[in-house]
């Protein structure tokens, strides 16, 4: 069989980490596809900077030096910010190439739009990547939870901050040191005002919030706060208390609207999230049929993200299902204010 085509956006972490996936995992990725997987092109800023093991790949800093290539199964997003990203991706998806993206920001803005656009062409987007690194939380929702109804979802979505925070409390580093030390890892953006400013797990609710009730919560209303006001006196006398902070996202869906809130709150041991500590990223899902189930596992890093987008590779031609959540009829509603009224 001919070889699966794939382009790569962007050869930073996210990109190197596929790359090299790709690479030491093909007899894998052969076996389940039952075809090669093969990178014919690599897109970056500067291409002085870059050099590829295999120089059969086109390194480019032109797109169109991309989208032209003859055959082209799959495109891979792993640059930041919402453009030139958007774009690009619509024209792949345009030329009938499936994508796989793990740009959180442009996929907050744009999923809708993406999805439309790939149900059009007949193609399939990918975005395992953009929530909670490694952690399968996307394909879990989408394929694994479809009978049942998810009333409530909470979890640490940034591995940047939960690194900072644990690294703050145990071995008492400055916010800054701790900072650059996940820049070092490859666990903070470029620019990591997102992840310290509570965007970054902000996007990352949003693209959950879609997947679970279809829609978005409010921008305008959702609570937002990040961990830079947090300081390390803070965190040694709450730890004396036996309370540690940690940054939640949390979804839920009350009366037709979908209610965020993104902030740093204290737990103490007894609560699930106070033992996930690093760059670990957590998810506690509520269902109404199974109760509750947590999802635990590294939240950033070359190789999470690569095996997430290496996932969705292998999924590229499932089926898709759309969110269970349906309104609540009116016969429960008028029986939850009989309620109120008695209760
Ligand atoms: N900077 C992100 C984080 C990377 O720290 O969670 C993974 O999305």
């Amino acid at each position: 069989k001919e070889a699966l085509h794939v382009a790569l956006l962007g050869y930073g972490t996210v990109g190197k980490g596929v790359y090299e996936t790709i690479k030491q995992h093909q007899g894998r990725l052969q076996k389940l596809l039952g075809k090669e997987v093969k990178v014919v092109a690599v897109l970056v800023k500067n291409i002085s900077k870059h050099k590829l093991s295999d120089r059969s790949v086109i390194l480019t800093d032109q797109y169109k030096d991309i989208i032209n290539i003859q055959k082209l199964d799959v495109v891979i997003d792993a640059i930041v910010g919402i453009e030139p990203a958007y774009s690009f991706l619509q024209q792949a998806i345009n030329r009938g190439c499936h994508v796989i993206t793990a740009n959180k920001e442009m996929f907050a803005h744009h999923s809708k739009d993406l999805h439309a656009l790939a149900k059009e062409k007949g193609v399939t987007v990918g975005f395992e990547a953009t929530v909670a690194g490694g952690i399968p939380i996307i394909q879990t929702l989408k394929r694994l939870l479809n009978a049942n109804k998810v009333q409530k979802i909470e979890g640490i979505l940034n591995g940047t901050s939960n690194f900072i925070l644990t690294k703050m409390r145990e071995e008492k580093l400055l916010f800054t040191d701790a900072l650059s030390l996940a820049q070092d890892l490859g666990y903070a953006e470029a620019d990591p005002t997102n992840d310290i400013d509570g965007h970054d797990a902000f996007f990352k609710a949003v693209i959950l919030s879609e997947v679970l009730f279809g829609e978005q919560p409010d921008w305008g209303k959702a609570v937002r706060v990040g961990i830079s006001t947090i300081k390390s006196e803070d965190i040694a006398y709450f730890q004396s208390l036996g309370l540690r902070f940690k940054h939640v996202a949390s979804l839920q869906r009350t009366n037709k609207t979908v209610v965020c809130t993104v902030r740093p709150v204290l737990v103490s041991e007894a609560h699930p999230l106070y033992q996930v500590e690093d760059v670990q990223n957590a998810i506690n899902i509520e269902a109404d049929i199974v109760g509750n189930i947590s999802l635990q596992g590294p939240g950033a890093g070359m190789f999470p993200t690569a095996s997430a987008i290496i996932e969705d590779i292998i999924h590229i031609d499932d089926k898709e299902y759309g969110p269970c959540f349906e309104e609540e009829s009116s016969i429960s509603e008028s029986a939850e204010q009989l309620w109120i009224a008695y209760g």
